[in-house]
């Protein structure tokens, strides 16, 4: 059984067909590229996967039961989506990395978020600096870091890379390769980078709105 399976998924705004007759299945511990040009339905597809948008058509089965049949928050704890833009809150590192446990009622792992702030470069001392003196860079690790401080089952990355320089790419490749291989999460990343695609274990592509490449394993 498959992690996630996707029968003849299709999301329609009005009468304009955004995404159509999507196939696609999922094996956990997978890593995808979703790949393919601006426009496409990339993050449509992906948001619907995390239960951000709902289908208008087809059949979405995460861990073998209808996506419907899940309550949506619990389901989205499960299934992570990370925007490019983070959006940190409140006024330290801690309080973002806190914010998981807070949400589910669980005391802080302190010693866990500072090796993992470790793992992507940054320090101990780093959890009390205030999030409006973090540079971009830092910035999109540490909101990384809060979607993964409570380990979910499907990482979800929308271009978080975009943007960003070579140093802070090669972190935040290197905590994801960590997430996937270590920890067997599994990852679905979209992106548009040539590097990233070429390094691609499994390569989907996405064409106005259908699958043209990768969907069936
Ligand atoms: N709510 C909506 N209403 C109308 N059109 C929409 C809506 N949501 C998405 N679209 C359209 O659907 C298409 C797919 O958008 P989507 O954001 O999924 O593309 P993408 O592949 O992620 O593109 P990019 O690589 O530029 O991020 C676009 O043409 C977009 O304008
Ligand atoms: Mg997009």
């Amino acid at each position: 059984m498959s992690l996630l399976e996707l029968k003849q998924v299709g999301y329609q705004v009005g009468e304009t067909p955004i995404l159509q007759g999507i196939d696609l299945t999922i094996d956990a511990g997978e890593w995808v590229t979703l790949s393919g040009p601006s426009g496409g339905g990339k993050s449509t597809l992906v948001r619907i996967i995390a239960s951000l948008l709902t289908r208008t058509s087809g059949d979405l089965r995460f861990a073998g039961q209808s996506i419907d049949d899940y309550d949506p928050i619990a389901y989205r704890r499960r299934v992570s989506y990370s925007f490019q833009q983070p959006t940190l809150f409140g006024e330290t590192v801690r309080d973002n990395l806190q914010f998981p446990y807070q949400i589910r009622q669980f005391p802080f792992d302190q010693q866990r978020a500072v090796a993992a702030l470790e793992y992507v470069g940054l320090t101990a001392s780093d959890l009390d600096k205030a999030v409006v003196d973090l540079s971009g860079g830092q910035r999109q690790r540490v909101a990384l870091l809060r979607n993964v401080m409570i380990y979910p089952e499907v990482l979800i990355l929308d271009e978080v890379t975009a943007g960003l320089d070579a140093e802070n790419k090669a972190f935040v490749w290197s905590m994801i390769r960590h997430f996937n291989g270590d920890d067997g999460i599994t990852v679905i990343a979209i992106t548009h980078d040539q590097t990233e695609i070429a390094a691609a274990q499994r390569l989907v592509t996405l064409v106005n709105g259908r699958i043209v490449a990768g969907g069936a394993q």
